[in-house]
């Protein structure tokens, strides 16, 4: 054994692993996006696709992820290599600190935005909107301001380092348990002055009325693809975060509490935002222009707004914040171990690049509007490929490769430990994670991908004609 490998870092205690985990999982994905997509698909039914995604994929393929980490105590280049011995699943392990790169690249953009609205929620701005449409132009004059958009992200980036050039324990770990008790309590408060606004009902019907004439085999892949996004799987997050993590924790049961807790951010964020945004007369259907266009003009209708604008994009802020850590630490977690860099180094080296990658999705929305990659902007091809492409095959790979590669002879032995009785107790257990991981995920996100990718949209085309 190397000298690297008896100092590695681990999690300081359980409750530390939990809460980075859900940290990673909660973030833009959970307040920004959900409510929107939701928003966009009709709600309650919507809704209830996406919890049977996350219960049926989301869990397994995570309990996979985090396993292949556990194990390995290794970054997802090292993790795959030792455990399949080939350079065809080191490049899928490689695949994934790709992916985490080019996710970082424009998550931190957005996450600027969100840092950015602190200061414009504070500074009164949203009192002279009157109506989002003015919000939206408001919005659009920002980010069209190549100096707000690039000098916001470039100090998110530099937030992003921060934590992770501190560490393991000291840093994501510390962080984390700072950041999440905060953004809990945040969105408590958040979502209790949403229900108690006058009229906050019809927003609750929305979310809990289902409209099953909305659902159609576009949104089950929309929810599938949502699943995959928030709960960081796919690349190698949880797989690095897993590889901190002791041999005596279950990751049957950590892996249900980090479900769990993404769910009902998830579901808060739903409830606080349609809650308000029905009670102040306005649409949830704005797309993902819902946080910026429309929120604004709701904060300003109803008492308090004031206060309670500034407490959401804090929340926003935070909760970015403990997603983009992980994705660094999937960079960095890979040069210490593979290169033998120090982990300072890593993180200062691959927080200016992923800075530099990153410029053009900031200048897709001013300098470079006009470039297009396949009609997309920079921005959006990132997103697309990363987080319609990227993600989605790497959990295809995960499955693959713990049901035909490694085998889950070996794989349950080593998901056994820390369990205790639970898997003598309830041998079915292991039965259905093995049907789901053999073939539930593989042919469910094969869909996803075919879907992502327009493949499926052309055979629908073509069986309709
Ligand atoms: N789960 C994060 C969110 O919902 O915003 C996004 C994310 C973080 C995706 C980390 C992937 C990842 F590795």
């Amino acid at each position: 054994m190397s000298l690297q490998e008896n100092t590695r870092e681990q999690w300081g205690s359980k409750l530390g692993f939990i809460l980075a985990a859900a940290g990673s999982a909660i973030g833009l994905g959970n307040i920004w996006k959900f409510p929107y997509v939701v928003g966009d698909n009709g709600g309650a039914a919507f809704i209830l696709v996406y919890l049977i995604c996350t219960a049926v994929i989301g869990i397994p393929v995570l309990m996979a992820e985090i396993l292949i980490g556990r194990t390995t105590q290794r970054n997802p280049v090292g993790a795959f290599r030792q455990l399949s011995g080939s350079k065809f699943w080191s490049a899928v392990g490689g695949m994934g600190v790709v992916a985490g790169f080019v996710i970082l690249s424009y998550y931190a953009v957005v996450a600027g935005w969100a840092v950015g609205y602190i200061y414009e929620a504070a500074s009164g701005k949203f009192f002279e909107f009157g109506e989002p449409s003015n919000a939206g132009h408001h919005f659009n004059s920002l980010i069209e301001d190549v100096w707000w958009i690039v000098g916001y992200f470039s100090f998110f980036m530099i937030l992003t380092m921060g934590v992770v050039f501190s560490g393991v324990q000291k840093g994501i770990e510390r962080g984390s348990k700072i950041m999440m008790p905060i953004l809990f309590v945040l969105l408590i408060i958040l979502m209790v002055r949403g229900l108690t606004l006058p009229g906050a009902g019809e927003g609750i019907a929305f979310l809990l009325t289902p409209d099953w004439s909305h659902i159609s085999g576009q949104s089950i892949l929309i929810a599938l693809g949502q699943a995959f996004f928030t709960l960081s799987m796919g690349m190698g997050a949880m797989l690095t975060y897993g590889s901190y993590m002791s041999k005596k924790d279950s990751i049957p049961i950590a892996s249900i509490q980090i479900v769990i807790l993404d769910t009902s951010i998830a579901l808060m964020a739903g409830v606080a935002i349609f809650a308000a945004v029905f009670a102040t007369g306005l649409l949830p259907n704005a797309g993902p222009g819902l946080i910026f266009h429309t929120l604004p003009v709701v904060f300003t209708k109803m008492p308090g707004g004031f206060l309670f604008s500034i407490i959401f994009f804090i929340l926003l802020s935070i909760a970015a914040l403990t997603s983009s850590i992980s994705l660094l630490e999937v960079i960095t977690a890979y040069f210490v171990d593979e290169k033998g860099w120090k982990r300072h180094k890593a993180v200062i080296v691959f927080g200016i690049l992923t800075f530099i990658l990153g410029i053009p999705s900031a200048l897709s929305f001013n300098i470079l509007a006009d470039v297009k990659i396949f009609s997309l902007t920079f921005f959006d091809f990132a997103d697309f490929i990363a987080a319609n492409i990227l993600l989605p095959l790497g959990g295809f790979f995960i499955a693959i490769f713990v049901a035909k590669v490694w085998g889950f002879d070996k794989a349950i032995s080593e998901l056994k430990h820390g369990t205790g009785k639970l898997f003598n107790k309830n041998p079915w257990l292991l039965t259905a994670w093995k049907i789901f991981i053999r073939y539930f995920a593989p042919v469910s996100i094969f869909f996803v991908l075919l879907h992502s990718t327009g493949i499926l949209d052309m055979i629908f085309k073509a069986l309709s004609k």
